[in-house]
């Protein structure tokens, strides 16, 4: 594809650089470090065998037969990044980065997190390649996402969580990017979405584009054509890039992606930006985005069943993308994402993160309206264990109740 996205990094009016002066060599070396490598075939080289040797890739395309049959429309398809080493995308992005810091020749790595995937997969590259690494968390997150929490501690990373705001994913940027400010000379903050200053939106895009351009070659060699729809989940907007990038100037194609819609428009009690038509535009974060926010630009609370979606900026790509009406944005309910989990995982065998699961609630609402010969690929951008209190609890289930109860109990004793 055309890497090209942004003019100077411009989607349309969103995008930009909108840093404190002390971050703008920051953002200007990583720039061109960026310019160098996006043509670079030695560099994406080096990329795609860091990707195959640790991460597993080619992630496979599942054939949803289970699915297809259930629903008697179009024949689905199941892009499998949770079967990446650690459980979702979120490492395609920073194992690129990981190499981008060698040629910048830092050290140490900053991160945040909202579910924590991307945590872990930060604390992963870092003890890989031998970086120290700090990951900035929302405190309410940190409790949601425990285990994640453990496994970053496990690989050696310092976690640190944060209590300012409303305690999530935004709140977790301003640390980081307050971090980054105060020590840049040798500290990298990989963000973990398609969203910030320029370059991250490009470059986060460049490193997850590897989706589709794996993507398109599967389904060719299945059918010999591109897929007539791809659905993908959108928090900060990574999956969905990655699943979208390779596909943007093929016309015939229909790009959805899915937000979380929590308790419903009317309950205020969500993070659909797009979908709802509620966000409006305004520069927070180092960029120019659709925000969640109120009539004097503070920022609003945001819910949603899956830690991952909880963000109150979108990618500026794609609230271009949705302006331009080359992608239809979607939300899906907390409700409708339960139902959707429990069809997935009864007619595919497959447990797929909350997150994900959005991108299938979204495809379930519209499927009636495909036809028997459509292809239609859903990104599962990761799996669900991490989700397993969440599910849990909103399946209401005894049993796991009383496990959790019993091993709190004999942990107190
Ligand atoms: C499995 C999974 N999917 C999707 C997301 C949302 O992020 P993005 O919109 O950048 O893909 C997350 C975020 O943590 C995630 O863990």
């Amino acid at each position: 594809m055309n890497f090209n996205l942004s003019q100077n990094g411009y989607f349309g009016q969103y995008g930009g650089r909108f840093v404190p002066e002390i971050l703008i060599p920051a953002v200007d070396e990583l720039n061109r470090v960026f310019q160098e490598i996006r043509h670079d075939q030695d560099f994406y080289r080096q990329y795609y065998s860091l990707l195959m040797d640790f991460s597993g890739r080619p992630t496979p395309l599942t054939y949803a037969a289970g699915l297809t049959e259930y629903f008697g429309g179009g024949r689905i398809y199941i892009k499998r990044e949770d079967l990446n080493h650690s459980g979702a995308h979120k490492i395609n992005n920073v194992l690129g980065q990981g190499l981008v810091m060698k040629r910048l020749g830092k050290t140490r790595v900053i991160a945040e997190t909202g579910a924590g995937q991307h945590g872990v997969a930060t604390a992963i590259m870092a003890a890989k390649m031998g970086y120290k690494a700090t990951i900035y968390m929302g405190a309410e997150d940190a409790e949601r996402q425990y285990a994640n929490v453990f496994w970053m501690k496990q690989l050696g990373a310092e976690v640190v969580p944060v209590t300012t705001g409303t305690a999530t994913l935004k709140d977790a940027i301003n640390e980081a990017l307050r971090d980054w400010a105060g020590n840049f000379d040798n500290t990298h903050y990989v963000l973990g979405t398609a969203c910030g200053p320029r370059p991250f939106p490009e470059m986060v895009t460049f490193f997850q584009s590897v989706i589709s351009k794996e993507m398109k070659r599967q389904i060719h060699d299945l059918h010999g054509k591109n897929p007539d729809r791809i659905y993908a989940c959108l928090g900060g907007g990574s999956n969905a890039m990655g699943a979208f990038a390779e596909f943007l100037e093929d016309d015939g194609v229909e790009l959805i992606a899915v937000e979380a819609g929590g308790k419903g428009q009317a309950s205020g009690k969500h993070a659909s930006r797009i979908a709802y038509g509620t966000a409006s535009v305004g520069i927070c974060q180092g960029y120019k985005t659709l925000f969640l926010q109120d009539e004097d630009g503070q920022m609003l609370d945001t819910w949603s069943i899956s830690a991952g979606l909880d963000y109150v900026g979108v990618s500026p790509i794609l609230a271009h993308l949705a302006e331009t009406k080359r992608v239809r944005v979607l939300a899906a309910t907390d409700d409708q994402v339960i139902d959707a989990f429990k069809l997935v995982v009864s007619k595919e065998g497959l447990i797929p993160a909350l997150e994900s699961t959005h991108a299938f609630a979204g495809l379930f609402r519209e499927v009636q309206n495909t036809a028997s010969d459509d292809i239609i690929v859903v990104n599962m951008s990761g799996r669900g264990d991490k989700d397993i209190f969440n599910i849990g609890e909103a399946l209401r289930d005894e049993g796991w109740k009383s496990f959790v109860q019993e091993r709190g109990r004999r942990y107190a004793e």
